[in-house]
């Protein structure tokens, strides 16, 4: 009989550490057993975190790193390495997106007649606005895999790899072309390295969350003025069957269970929906 949840002596590196939903992630790892690293292009969020673990009685670091720049996580997967010893789980949760990659809902008539109707018109996104983001989700996920592959392979069937998805890994989203690029482009890198890493006995999974009220989301989600929700985000609710935004700690369940070899020693390439509903319901 396995015995499930025994991560005592673990050790997990999580990049974004110091966001919303990944100090989320931290804090779960850590209450479970895990020694946490947390790896933050802004390390003072991320110590903020390390502290609140260590506060609670968990093991955690938090380290500056740049997911971007491979050097840095060179220096960073070293870090962990001498601080903790090889990582068991990798969680690549640095992410998200950045106006500069949005545009408009729809390219309508009037736009097109009339482009300066709305600055986010399509023909006014940037090549540069466009990669920022596609870079930072995709280049940052596959980056950090590289880096810490070999102390992965060392831990073999106790290794894992989970990528954050996002619901527009399945289809895009209306105005963030760029974010539902890259993040399908996520999902299919779970799959790649699913069937890539099956030889040396690295899982490769992804977690994607449905909408959840992030520092990432808030502005698209929350009118500034009002403190109401944005049409956007009534119509994200009205499109999950459960009516409401999800709590990061509604993650934490799906997370176990693939870092977990007694429950998910054959559960690899998945990209797993945590979303209230929202990937299931067509809307009528
Ligand atoms: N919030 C949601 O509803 C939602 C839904 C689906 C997927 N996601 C994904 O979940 C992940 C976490 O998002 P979040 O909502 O917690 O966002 P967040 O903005 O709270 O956290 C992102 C973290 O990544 C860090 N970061 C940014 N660029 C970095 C870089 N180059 N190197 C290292 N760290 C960097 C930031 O400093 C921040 O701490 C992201 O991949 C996001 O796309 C979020």
């Amino acid at each position: 009989m396995n015995r499930y949840l025994n991560f005592e002596g673990k050790i997990a590196a999580v990049t974004g550490g110091g966001g919303v939903l990944c100090a989320g992630f931290a804090k779960g790892l850590a209450q479970n057993g895990f020694k946490v690293a947390l790896l933050d292009i802004d390390r003072s969020s991320a110590q903020e975190v390390a502290d609140e673990i260590t506060s609670e009685g968990g093991t955690a670091i938090a380290l500056q790193c740049d997911v971007l720049d491979k050097d840095s996580v060179v220096k960073a997967a070293d870090a962990v390495k001498a601080e903790f010893g090889t990582v068991h789980t990798l969680l690549n949760g640095a992410g998200g997106n950045n106006m500069r990659g949005n545009t408009t809902e729809y390219l309508t008539p009037d736009l097109l007649k009339d482009p300066d109707l709305d600055p986010l018109n399509i023909f006014n996104l940037t090549t540069e606005g466009f990669q920022f983001v596609l870079n930072l989700n995709f280049m940052g996920t596959f980056i950090p895999t590289q880096v810490f592959l070999p102390q992965l392979i060392e831990n073999q069937e106790q290794a894992s790899i989970i990528n954050i998805a996002s619901m527009s890994s399945f289809r895009p989203m209306t105005q963030v072309p760029a974010y539902s690029a890259a993040k399908a482009a996520v999902a299919n890198l779970t799959q790649f390295l699913a069937v890539h890493l099956a030889p040396v006995g690295v899982r490769a999974n992804a977690i994607a969350p449905g909408y959840f009220m992030t520092k990432m989301n808030h502005a698209l989600l929350m009118d500034k003025e009002t403190g109401d929700y944005t049409p956007r985000a009534q119509r994200a609710i009205n499109h999950t069957p459960y009516k409401r935004f999800g709590v990061p700690d509604e993650l934490l369940g799906s997370l176990l269970f693939l870092c977990d070899p007694a429950m998910s020693s054959f559960v690899t390439g998945v990209v797993l929906p945590v979303d209230g509903g929202f990937l299931a319901y067509s809307g009528v």
